[in-house]
């Protein structure tokens, strides 16, 4: 059958990239993590003194150096590998700190519309599956299936912290659970493009299930729409 555009949305750390992931894989789609490229340009700026001190993004430069900032997925043995300027960043780019300063980063329109860009391009040959927080409203509003993932508070952030932990990075549960409700608030009150459900978008709660569970749920989804 021909292939389509796969828009999974949602908040923080709601399961998205596991269970978009999974589909990529079991259809034989692309899969795009657009989450890892505003998390790219966060590194690049935290590089390059973009970031002031205060936590505040200097916008200006930031859009400055937009052309400067090159990032791309390379697929090797270790999975999908995000690149920025033709370096793997993929750990990099999962610490808390970046997540601390993400959401002020996503926030500039000029950062959006530049990745928004990227992100069609690598959409118009159809055939993958994207996750992020406007990609059913935004990047892709025409996709022809769209899914928008949420869970309480708390098991995000439990998700989350096992995630980190289990990487070896040392992090608290309540400074995780504080980041995520802070990504959220900035990600759902920002002017540009907020995090919202998609009115097409079929809307699922993980919070009580298991990852089994979901990669079943997103599959059976699929195969009632193709
Ligand atoms: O998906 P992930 O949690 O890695 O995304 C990190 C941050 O990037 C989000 O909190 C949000 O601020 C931003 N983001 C966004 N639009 C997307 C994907 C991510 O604004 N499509």
């Amino acid at each position: 059958s021909d292939k389509i555009i796969i828009a999974i949305d949602g908040y923080s750390s709601s399961g998205k990239s596991t269970m978009a992931r999974k589909l990529a894989k079991t259809i034989g789609y692309r899969y795009i993590d657009s989450g890892a490229m505003y998390r790219a340009v966060t590194l690049y700026a935290m590089r390059h003194g973009i970031i002031r001190p205060d936590g505040s993004v200097d916008a200006e430069s930031l859009v400055d150096s937009l052309p400067s900032i090159n990032i791309d997925f390379r697929v090797d043995d270790n999975g999908q590998q995000t690149m920025l300027n033709g370096e793997i960043v993929e750990n990099e780019i999962r610490t808390l700190e970046v997540s601390n300063h993400v959401s002020p980063v996503a926030a500039i329109p000029a950062v959006r519309h530049s990745l928004v860009r990227m992100q069609r391009e690598m959409g118009h040959t159809k055939g993958i599956v994207m996750d992020g927080r406007d990609i059913g409203t935004v990047v892709f509003p025409d996709a022809e299936m769209k899914v928008f993932c949420n869970a309480t508070p708390e098991r995000r952030a439990e998700r989350r912290f096992k995630e980190l932990t289990a990487k070896g990075t040392s992090v608290t549960y309540e400074d995780v659970l504080a980041n995520v409700m802070e990504r959220d608030h900035i990600d759902m009150t920002r002017e540009e493009s907020p995090l919202r459900c998609a009115e097409d978008a079929v809307a699922l709660d993980n919070s009580a299930m298991s990852i089994d569970e979901q990669n079943d749920w997103l599959l059976n989804l699929y195969n009632s729409i193709t």
